[in-house]
């Protein structure tokens, strides 16, 4: 006999980020980072099997997905999804913003290949915008945002600390301390920490088992 599927999610609308953004300096080149994006596939694909409508942000990866429920709308700077997530949210249920956003950009992007020329170059940077944040100023009473950690040191503190000011209902924190977690690893190792103050600590697992956990912590916050 076969098992009933869980459509737990059935009729929800949820937004993933996912991926690394891209920060261009001029056509050949852009300050980036190592995240792989797999963490918000897997996250994307869970819900959408658990019958959610999902709508994957990501930026550029080497992975795909092809899943009747996700939508994928790919992007490359931390802007561009700031204005994609921003114009969506209104309209959707649970955010999981699990991507890696650049923090600051170039504040000049050169149309043409930057020339080597002095012994050395400054870059100028400027902050992007905080996306979970400004989420988390918009979010109303039924909308459920989750955001990611990735912390190195005073994990649990700073932790707390984003989840109320970024204003989440939860946060996934990743630590950096842990051999097989975090970036371009399949495996990962969590502790989500939910806005009345439960915390739930969880062993290394593959990034789907991962996504199961938060599965059942949005749950709960529903
Ligand atoms: O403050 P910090 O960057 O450590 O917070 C991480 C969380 O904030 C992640 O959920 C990440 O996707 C999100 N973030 C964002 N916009 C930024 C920087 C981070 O949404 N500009």
């Amino acid at each position: 006999m076969s098992t009933l599927p869980n459509l737990s999610f059935f009729g929800k609308k949820v937004l993933v980020t996912a991926g690394p953004t891209y920060e261009k300096l001029d056509p050949v080149r852009f300050i980036g980072n190592y995240s792989s994006g797999k963490m918000g596939y897997a996250i994307a694909e869970l819900f959408a099997d658990m019958g959610a409508e999902v709508t994957l942000i990501s930026g550029p990866v080497n992975i795909t997905i092809s899943h009747p429920n996700v939508k994928v709308v790919k992007i490359e700077s931390a802007l561009e999804m700031f204005n994609t997530c921003t114009q969506l949210f209104s309209a959707i249920d649970i955010a999981i913003m699990s991507a890696a956003v650049a923090d600051y950009r170039p504040e000049h992007y050169s149309e043409t290949k930057i020339k080597k020329q002095e012994e050395s170059l400054t870059i100028h940077l400027v902050k992007n915008p905080d996306i979970l944040k400004t989420l988390g100023l918009q979010k109303r009473e039924n909308q459920i945002l989750i955001g990611f950690a990735l912390e190195n040191h005073n994990e649990l503190e700073n932790a707390k600390v984003k989840l109320i000011s970024k204003n989440a209902d939860a946060i996934v924190l990743n630590t950096l301390n842990d051999a097989g977690a975090g970036f371009q690893h399949d495996t990962n190792q969590i502790t989500i920490i939910l806005k009345n103050g439960a915390i739930f600590e969880f062993p290394l697992k593959t990034k789907k088992e991962v996504a199961k956990d938060i599965a059942a912590c949005v749950l709960k916050l529903l």
